[in-house]
């Protein structure tokens, strides 16, 4: 890591669990991801991943979507929010809500989401069920560019799993969730050191490169943690 090169400041998104968040947070511990994490907020009063974050000493706050009337409304107090901790990147870690086109333009080139599915298959909800019953044999998890098409966006990085033929939900999300956890910092990673970036025909370039599919994740590829 340069030591001269100021760390990237980033804004986190949650709704939950956070375990993304977490894993985003001990690569930063380590050493191992060049960024600094201004904020997390959080959808949900209640979410478990707002813990992990006070605990780490990140800030934390919550923008509660039932408070608003519509999903603009929201998405502009989200906005001013997000604003207020000035960042160069939004990262979405299971955050639950679907975003305006404004906001996703006022974003664009500078919001990332994972998704546990391998996109374009199962976007939306339910992905891990939606792999059982499709009878497919490997499943796994993305990291793409956030456009207005829900989990549509440019995929960057992605982490292949197999699926067995008596597979539970339970056992395939640990599966996807371990290589999610690798994922997220990685290509956090790609964009702090800045190469990874979406180009203006909508088209994400790694190493100046445009990414005509995605990178491929093996933990012998570079595991961050
Ligand atoms: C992950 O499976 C992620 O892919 C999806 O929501 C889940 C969030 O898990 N978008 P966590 O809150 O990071 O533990």
């Amino acid at each position: 890591m340069n030591a001269a090169t100021p760390p990237l400041p980033i804004v986190i998104l949650i709704s939950g669990r956070g375990s993304n968040l977490q894993a985003i947070i001990d690569a930063v511990a380590s050493d191992k991801l060049p960024v600094e994490i201004r904020a997390v907020i959080s959808n949900r009063p209640e979410a478990i991943g707002l813990q992990r974050a006070a605990q780490a000493g990140i800030p934390t706050a919550v923008i509660d979507h039932s408070l608003y009337t519509d999903r603009a409304a929201f998405d502009q107090a989200l906005l001013e929010c997000i604003e207020h901790f000035q960042p160069g990147l939004v990262v979405l870690a299971g955050f639950m809500r679907i975003l305006t086109a404004g906001f996703v333009h006022y974003y664009q080139g500078r919001m990332l989401n994972i998704h546990p599915s391998l996109l374009p298959d199962f976007p939306g909800l339910h992905t891990l069920q939606q792999a059982l019953e499709s009878g497919c044999k490997q499943h796994g998890a993305s990291i793409h560019f956030v456009t207005e098409a829900v989990d549509g966006g440019p995929v960057v990085l992605q982490a292949r799993v197999p699926v067995y033929q008596q597979d539970t939900v339970t056992a395939l999300a640990a599966r996807v969730l371990e290589q999610e956890h690798h994922l997220y910092p990685l290509a956090i990673r790609w964009f702090a050191e800045q190469r990874l970036r979406l180009d203006s025909t909508g088209h994400a370039v790694l190493d100046d490169k445009v990414l005509t599919e995605p990178v491929t994740f093996t933990l012998e590829s570079g595991a961050l943690c």
